[in-house]
């Protein structure tokens, strides 16, 4: 990790230079790194990542009615209908891991999912306003993030099969657990990802550019440099009030 990132570790959600991160929320198309780039932030500001994809996920594995509605539109690369994930979100939202900030990864995805959180964390007494982090990644490199991913199912550690893989071949170096492909990580659905993401989301990235505390990053660095220019954004961000 560079010095720039290091330099950020305060504990209690704070960093070095007292900036307090409060709510940040994670950017950018399938396969840039978002959460990747989450879990460390999680170690280094000790906020939670909140990623509406994992949550999903978890209904999918746990057959909840919202899992079962889920599924089929998560493998077209379609999105889960705003009432229902803004709701999810509501209900995570309201655990005190929140107080200090968290790391919002993959939502908002549409307008309306964003002028939902605006104003919930707008009439927060006392919350910070968002800083918004787009990350960005050419397409061809995209598709070989997303075909090479595997996931450990234990700890959740991301790798990938051609640009970080394991140490041992299909096996999570920290949990010795077999790792496994999420179903929807194929071409096909990756095209449909893309596709949803060209013309829901990427209208969410302008209206953040658009309210100012926005920054862009490089997601095609390594992994350390990635997150040193999320700290140092956001840092700045906070600094300018
Ligand atoms: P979600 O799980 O959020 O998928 P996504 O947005 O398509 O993003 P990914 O998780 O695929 O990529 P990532 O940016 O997290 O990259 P990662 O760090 O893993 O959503 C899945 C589905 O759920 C959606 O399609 C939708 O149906 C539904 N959904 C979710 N949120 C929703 C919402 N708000 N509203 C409605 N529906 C919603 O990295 C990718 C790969 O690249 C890994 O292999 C990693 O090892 C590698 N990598 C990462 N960084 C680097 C680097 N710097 N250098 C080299 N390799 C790297
Ligand atoms: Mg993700």
């Amino acid at each position: 990790m560079s010095s720039s990132v290091s330099a950020a570790e305060g504990g209690a959600g704070m960093t070095a230079v007292g900036v307090k991160p409060g709510p940040i929320l994670l950017l950018g198309a399938p396969g840039v790194g978002k959460g990747t780039q989450a879990k460390e932030l999680v170690k280094l500001w000790g906020i939670p990542q909140i990623s509406t994809g994992d949550l999903l996920r978890a209904n999918v594995r746990n057959d909840t009615d919202l899992g079962k509605l889920a599924y089929e539109i998560m493998q077209r690369g379609e999105l889960v209908p705003d009432s229902l994930v803004n709701e999810m979100v509501a209900v995570r939202l309201a655990e005190p891991d929140t107080l200090n900030g968290f790391i919002l990864d993959g939502f908002p995805r549409t307008l309306p999912q964003a002028g939902w959180v605006d104003s919930r964390l707008a009439s927060q007494p006392g919350a910070l306003p968002v800083v918004a982090v787009s990350i960005k990644v050419d397409y061809t490199q995209l598709l070989r993030r997303i075909t090479g991913r595997r996931n450990c199912p234990v700890c959740q550690t991301i790798y990938n099969i051609y640009l970080q893989p394991p140490k041992n071949e299909g096996v999570c170096d920290v949990e010795g657990a077999s790792l496994v492909q999420r179903s929807d990580d194929t071409e096909p659905t990756f095209k449909g990802r893309m596709r949803t993401y060209d013309s829901l989301t990427a209208p969410v990235v302008e209206h953040y550019r658009a309210l100012g505390r926005f920054a862009e990053v490089n997601g095609d660095q390594p992994i350390a440099d990635v997150a040193a220019g999320i700290v140092s954004s956001v840092e700045r961000l906070r600094a300018q009030g």
